[in-house]
């Protein structure tokens, strides 16, 4: 038998291993900013099952439709003809597109099956929006700090960015109309503006007002992503960012991940014509369609079950979680440790006095003494890297395990000479 590695040799004990590259591949310039992320060794650090982690941004596991989820899996597979098996339409099953239009719709902004592309999560769109909007050097408008998911989707696409501070309203719509009239060449204003990764704050609806009609007047594209949305344990539903659209610049990015499940990769864009059908073109470019499987299952989840429902559910859960969080915190942080109280989603984000490095405090004490993780904040700044602070996710761990987590991370911190 040969060793199917290329270059590898068969070691004594039958492992085929890799011999030592010998090539030095030209990379395409992309790839100067294709990096491994800083959070991703951290996190990896953090998977220890003794360690409490407030990390991911998973959704709590325990609250998966399993036995639902069991039951239309295997009924698309034994429908006849073996649909669900088979290739599909690029854009996406036609009852899937139908059910989230219909979602839409219901959510206040209304639209059609036509206007839907199902994506491979939401994270696809980023990807998209990014590779048929800019071009290297091209600016693409971030609120700082924002989703470090998007800012690795994007930069192969090698945008420069600028930042757009927020306060407790979301992006500081003074700043950016100042970044659009400072910046040639913006391509995209890209925001999460229903609890925020990372740091759960909420566009208020005068401010998303007033980003259309920045983008109006500076003619950019605004990218709206909203996996949160519908995670929301306070306040009102805002309406959205196209809702509010009246000349089609605005793509709004959807997703079951953090509602249904994440296992799934199903989520989807609502755009304009012009640029549906680009982003489809990219779509058969890269993956040729989302699987038909998970977009059957998707979709007869939602003519069987009630998903509303289950929703609210995940509301009551992740609602209580939030309180549990930052009961604890108010009990075991020291006062000068800021977090936000956020009305939905799965983040509070923390922030800590000025020259305390939340990444250097993670690997020395978090880590090693109090045995918790989270992601310290650095790596969500486009722009300039602020080290002070953390986002802390409440969704997936227990209670319980919040609780000793979270007065342990309390404990640490007191101990620390905080600046
Ligand atoms: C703000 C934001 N956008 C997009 C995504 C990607 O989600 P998915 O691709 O699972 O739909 C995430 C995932 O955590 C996110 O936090």
């Amino acid at each position: 038998m040969r060793c199917l590695a290329s270059a590898g040799v068969w070691l004594s004990h039958g492992v085929c291993a890799p011999r030592e590259s010998v090539v030095t591949p030209h990379f395409a310039e992309r790839m100067d900013l294709v990096q491994p992320s800083a959070i991703r060794e951290l996190l990896a650090l953090g998977a220890d099952p003794s360690i409490i982690s407030f990390g991911g941004g998973y959704p709590d596991a325990l609250l998966f439709p399993k036995d639902q989820l069991e039951a239309v899996f295997r009924e698309v597979i034994q429908q006849p003809g073996g649909a669900a098996m088979q290739y599909a339409p690029s854009v996406g099953l036609p009852r899937l597109r139908e059910q989230v239009a219909a979602l839409m719709t219901a959510d206040g902004t209304p639209c059609t099956a036509a206007d839907v592309l199902i994506l491979q999560g939401s994270q696809q769109g980023l990807d998209f929006a990014a590779r048929m909007l800019v071009d290297p050097g091209d600016v693409i408008i971030a609120e700082d700090p924002t989703f470090l998911g998007a800012l690795i989707a994007f930069n192969p696409s090698q945008p420069r960015y600028a930042a757009v501070p927020m306060d407790g309203e979301g992006m500081r719509m003074d700043l950016l109309e100042a970044a659009l009239q400072t910046n040639r060449k913006v391509r995209m204003i890209y925001t999460v503006p229903d609890f925020q990764n990372p740091t759960g704050v909420t566009l208020s609806v005068a401010r998303r007002q007033r980003l259309i009609e920045l983008a109006e007047a500076y003619d950019v594209i605004v990218l709206e992503d909203t996996p949160y949305r519908h995670i929301r344990f306070a306040g009102e539903t805002l309406p959205t960012l196209k809702s509010l659209d009246r000349s089609g610049r605005v793509i709004h990015l959807g997703s079951f991940s953090k509602v249904l499940v994440p296992g799934l990769r199903i989520g989807w864009a609502i755009a304009a014509p012009v640029l549906l059908e680009r982003m489809g073109l990219l779509k058969v470019a890269q993956d040729t369609q989302t699987s038909t499987l998970n977009m059957a299952a998707a979709s007869l989840f939602l003519d069987r079950y009630d998903l509303g429902a289950h929703i609210t559910g995940l509301r009551a859960a992740y609602r209580r979680k939030k309180e549990v969080m930052l009961d604890a915190i108010r009990q075991h942080f020291p006062q000068e440790v800021t977090v936000t109280d956020p009305e939905g989603g799965l983040f509070t984000w923390a922030t800590f006095p000025d020259g305390f490095d939340a990444a250097v405090f993670m690997l020395d004490v978090a880590l090693p003494q109090a045995r918790v993780a989270y992601v310290p904040g650095g790596s969500f700044f486009a722009v300039t890297q602020r080290a002070n602070h953390a986002r802390i996710n409440f969704s997936a761990p227990s209670e319980d395990r919040i609780r000793e987590g979270i007065a342990a991370l309390g404990r640490a911190l007191k101990a620390y000479p905080i600046p």
